[in-house]
């Protein structure tokens, strides 16, 4: 599906206009930004979900119809949200190795109660976002263990928050997303309806030893061209606006 810079724009006055909320009657009060973290969740090396997660994170900041508050800024404009990255790989996660059931525990605060060190740092980390895009490629028709090991950890810390699937692969990641979108779902999140699927024809799939490859992939700007052409990055601007729309309504 292809989605027009127009339709963000159109969700932007709908999100602004919206006379119900609770954010646009706080205009004058000082509020955090709500902070959505884009999760690169792949975690080999190399590996190409660092730069597709850049992108993307260049793509949403730079429209300007996504109210982004720019760090370094002092911003009191409760409609604002701030991106920024998260990184599997840098979350040092075992394979699940938990021995209490998330959902099981204290819906307002589950952190103290997980048996393990590393779950509750993990539960910390997420806890302070509002809202999430996981950007994931496709490993054999789904989504890699890490994102699965990761999202089964915790099940509160997910709970209700919007959430938004970029996917890419050799097609696009599209049935990566589908599974993903099903295990969101089962976690009680808000997956919102726009999903770029990215196919990467160009740019080098990265393979070899890790000594002698850059972590930091290139991407090719055949593709960049041919997603900018194909809609894809109207549809990131329009997942964008969708989480803001889900976050808005809390
Ligand atoms: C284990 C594995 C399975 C893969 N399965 C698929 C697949 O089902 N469909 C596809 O389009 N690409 C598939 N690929 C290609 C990946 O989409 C591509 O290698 C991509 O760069 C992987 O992301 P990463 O570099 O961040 O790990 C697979 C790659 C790996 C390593």
């Amino acid at each position: 599906m292809s989605v027009t810079p127009k339709t963000a724009s159109t969700l932007s006055q709908k999100f602004s206009r919206n006379p119900n909320s609770n954010l646009t009657l706080e205009t004058n009060t000082k509020m955090a930004p709500k902070r959505v973290a884009i999760v690169t969740s792949s975690t080999r090396s190399p590996r190409l979900n660092p730069t597709i997660t850049q992108y993307v994170y260049d793509v949403l900041t730079s429209d300007p119809t996504i109210p982004t508050s720019h760090s370094g800024t002092i911003d009191t404009d409760p409609r604002h949200i701030t991106f920024e990255i998260l990184d599997l790989a840098k979350q040092s996660l075992p394979l699940y190795d938990e021995s209490v059931i998330p959902a099981s525990l204290p819906a307002a605060d589950p952190t103290p109660h997980y048996s393990k060190a590393h779950t509750r740092a993990w539960s910390e980390v997420v806890r302070q976002y509002d809202a999430f895009i996981f950007v994931t490629p496709q490993y054999n028709w789904s989504i890699p263990a890490s994102l699965k090991n990761a999202l089964d950890y915790l099940f509160f810390e997910w709970k209700g928050k919007p959430a938004g699937i970029v996917s890419y692969g050799g097609r696009g990641g599209g049935k990566a997303a589908d599974h993903l979108r099903g295990i969101l779902t089962g976690l009680r999140m808000s997956v919102v309806g726009t999903a770029p699927a990215l196919p990467v024809k160009f740019t080098g799939l990265p393979v070899g030893a890790l000594s002698e490859v850059e972590e930091k992939v290139q991407l090719d700007e055949r593709d960049v061209a041919g997603w900018r052409e194909a809609g894809f990055e109207g549809m990131m601007r329009n997942l964008g606006m969708e989480l803001v729309c889900e976050l808005d309504k809390e």
